[in-house]
């Protein structure tokens, strides 16, 4: 590297295409100067750590989860498979699946305490908050959770964070409706017990529809993991404190809140509404292409061809809506995209449906109100934040997320009481 203040050349050796920000710091105007340093908002291109999670090919559009295609985990595996493959790293054996499944099935009740506090939020409470809310309460819940370094004790909370999410999730769901919250049913597997939680009423046992069973338990292997996305950076800043996973995963939570992370579904179905019908699909369209809006779904920092997981939900979306009749909104989606997919404006821009353009559709066919959707994919997400936390604890290299920053404000003035300021 030549550095053009001071024509001084620099040996930056580059690994796996990056070269580190440290080795930089060498290079400087004068000696008594601060060194070279990245401006990277956003971190559009910035490596914070090395990771053998999640690959991503966003040209060629391709998702692997600890190596394997997510086309073939949607089609073949299970969610607390997926889950176990992420935490761990590899496929389990048949008894080590089956521990793990009894391990998270005996973990779905929360302390009573929990639901006391829960019932104290509002009755319009938004359950993404009180999501937030009650996953950070379990580090108070659970003080041993402080002890990070301990394998057996990191292997405890991770199974409990898993296995309370859906408990959680669902009881933040009843709260909005006033109806009572309903206990796990460990006799059920974990997304027929979610659903249970959410739907059961008087009847002594409530087992949801097959097909609506795989659907979600798909759209949840499907959020699993996306690499250092926000919230999994969030997860990753706040567990490089050092503090307890629980409050690591509720700064998670919190990031997938955010109408630019996890909100995009819903804007979708609002999308949908108000174009209302096919015959207004080309006025839409002509909008979006003179730039007085975005076609929401479409478009990903990183997929720069057909979003994998947009294709497998679209599937789930035909078996969904076989049991609970057709979302009106789906014609009008299905054409949108043949629309899209041929207009030269999308083709030239790389402009494909993401994962949000269909998992809307068909939330919206099970009865979720649009806050519930960014809760689905929290409890579908958590595996994911668990292993990105797991491997950071484990990693030599890692140090306290602690960005530097270009400063712009004022220098070393003179301060004067606020008594003789405004005298
Ligand atoms: N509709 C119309 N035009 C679009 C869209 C869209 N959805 N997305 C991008 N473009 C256009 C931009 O106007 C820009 O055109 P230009 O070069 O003529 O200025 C070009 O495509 C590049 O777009 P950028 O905004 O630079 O792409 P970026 O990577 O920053 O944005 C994003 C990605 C935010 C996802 C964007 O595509 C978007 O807003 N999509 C709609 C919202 C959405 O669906 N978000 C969900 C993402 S998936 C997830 O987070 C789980």
């Amino acid at each position: 590297m030549r550095d053009n203040r001071t024509g001084l050349e620099y040996d930056v050796p580059i690994t796996d295409g990056t070269i580190r920000a440290s080795d930089i710091g060498q290079i400087k105007a004068a000696d008594d100067a601060p060194g070279l340093a990245v401006y990277d908002p956003g971190f559009v291109n910035t490596a914070a750590c090395r990771s053998s999670i999640t690959y991503i090919d966003g040209d060629k559009g391709v998702l692997e989860y600890r190596g394997y295609p997510i086309e073939q985990l949607a089609e073949k595996s299970s969610f607390l498979e997926v889950a176990y493959l992420l935490v761990h790293g590899n496929l389990p054996s048949k008894a080590e699946f089956e521990q793990w499944v009894h391990e998270i099935t005996y973990h779905t009740f929360v302390h009573e305490n929990i639901k006391g506090f829960m019932q104290g939020f509002r009755y319009d409470a938004h359950p993404m908050g009180m999501l937030m809310a009650s996953v950070s309460s379990l580090s108070t819940f659970y003080p041993d959770a402080a002890n990070i370094a301990d394998p057996d004790s990191r292997h405890l909370q991770i199974v409990r964070m898993i296995a309370k999410m859906p408990t959680l999730g669902a009881w933040a769901f009843r709260h909005a409706q006033g109806k009572p919250y309903v206990y796990p049913d460990n006799d059920l597997s974990y997304t027929a017990n979610f659903l249970s939680m959410l739907f059961k009423m008087s009847e002594p046992k409530y087992v949801g529809d097959e097909r609506i069973i795989k659907a979600l338990d798909t759209l949840f292997i499907l959020h699993a993991d996306h690499e250092q996305n926000a919230s999994a950076n969030a997860v990753r800043s706040v567990g490089s404190t050092q503090v307890d996973p629980y409050s690591a995963v509720a700064a998670g939570v919190g990031a997938l809140y955010g109408p630019l992370h996890g909100g995009a579904n819903e804007a979708v179905l609002r999308m949908l509404r108000r174009i209302g019908s096919k015959e207004n699909i080309p006025s839409f369209i002509e909008g979006v292409k003179s730039g007085n809006e975005r076609l929401m779904g479409f478009g990903h920092r990183v997929y720069k061809n057909y979003d994998p997981r947009a294709r497998i939900i679209k599937g789930a979306a035909d078996d969904v809506f076989e049991v609970t009749g057709v979302n009106p909104l789906l014609e009008i989606a299905k054409e949108l995209e043949k629309i899209a997919l041929e207009d030269e404006y999308f083709v030239k821009r790389r402009l494909y449906p993401n994962v949000d353009f269909y998992s809307g559709l068909i939330y919206e066919a099970l009865a979720f109100p649009p806050e519930m959707f960014t809760v689905l994919f929290a409890i579908g997400r958590a595996p994911g934040w668990l292993a990105q936390w797991l491997e950071l604890t484990q990693d030599k290299e890692q140090k306290i997320a602690r960005p530097k920053q270009i400063y712009t404000g004022e220098r070393t003035l003179a301060f004067t009481p606020a008594s003789e300021r405004w005298a």
